[in-house]
């Protein structure tokens, strides 16, 4: 059955109030792939009958679980490799010259989905980095969505997942094989922490970051929430620290105090 107009418009206002997620018209195609599945294994016969009990009840578990259905947690390992290239050559030295005296560097993964940005930046300073032994490294991985959450924290991936962008030889030297999953390995998941974070809401106290990547997840907001969201990014950085987005995302005419600064054929952004 197609998708009423008023259950799109209202599933739209949800996510968006949420969220912050923009969902145009024409998106009822994703709302009902996306929806449809989560009715049924809570019982709906359709889209229609969730979305009433949603109207009636607006407090309830369900709401939450609309949501996060409604977000796109595609990631990979090393995703456009680039980031990560200037994560070795250019970020990591610097911030290991201004941390010498604390030894100690704060990451975020800003949307971190199932966490395989984060274990790819483990990976980058562990590969690299032989003199960050005795350092403090954290990298706080973050998302809206509990289930990319328990992800994340189990270090868990597929076959198909590490197909993807990771090498072999980083495979078999940072993963340990169970049954059909590979299970990043301790010292990687050690450096990591997963917390639920909305980006959209108020923030809670955080450290001050030395780089933060908030990758392919702006460009799902409105204008307004990208400003906050840059905005409230630069107070929660040390002086200079490193920010990277993704392709299609930017800091330009949404908060020009971010310096860009361009590495190849890409760009990274420095804060104030
Ligand atoms: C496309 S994935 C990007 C993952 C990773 N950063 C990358 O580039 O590979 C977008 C992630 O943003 C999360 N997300 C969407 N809206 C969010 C919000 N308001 N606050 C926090 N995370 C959100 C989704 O749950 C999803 O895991």
């Amino acid at each position: 059955m197609a998708l009423a107009v008023e259950d799109f418009t209202f599933v739209q206002a949800l996510v968006r109030r949420k969220a912050a997620i923009v969902l145009d018209p024409g998106k009822e195609y994703l709302v009902e792939s996306r929806l449809l599945p989560l009715a049924r294994s809570e019982g709906y016969q359709s889209i229609a009958g969730l979305v009433e009990d949603l109207r009636k009840n607006p407090h309830n578990g369900l709401n939450r679980r609309v949501v996060q259905a409604m977000t796109t947690n595609e990631t990979a390992f090393f995703r456009d490799g680039h980031p990560f290239e200037i994560l070795k050559s250019t970020v990591v030295p610097e911030v290991i010259e201004a941390k010498r005296s604390s030894r100690r560097i704060d990451i975020w993964s800003a949307a971190c989905s199932s966490g395989q940005e984060a274990v790819s930046i483990g990976i980058t300073l562990k590969e690299h980095f032989p003199q960050l032994v005795g350092w403090t490294v954290r990298i706080l991985c973050t998302d809206i969505s509990t289930d990319m959450l328990a992800r994340c924290r189990a270090g868990r991936y597929s076959q198909l997942e590490v197909n993807r962008g990771l090498p072999a030889s980083l495979l078999v030297k940072h993963f340990r094989n169970e049954g059909i999953e590979w299970v990043a390995s301790a010292d990687l998941r050690r450096m990591m922490e997963c917390r639920e974070l909305n980006l959209a809401e108020a923030w809670p106290a955080l450290p001050r970051f030395d780089v933060v990547f908030m990758r392919n997840v702006m460009i799902y907001f409105d204008v307004e929430t990208k400003r906050s969201i840059l905005r409230r990014l630069r107070l929660a950085m040390r002086p200079r620290g490193w920010l990277f987005l993704g392709g299609a995302e930017t800091t330009l005419n949404l908060d020009d105090a971010w310096e860009r600064n361009p590495v190849g054929r890409s760009v990274v952004y420095r804060s104030p």
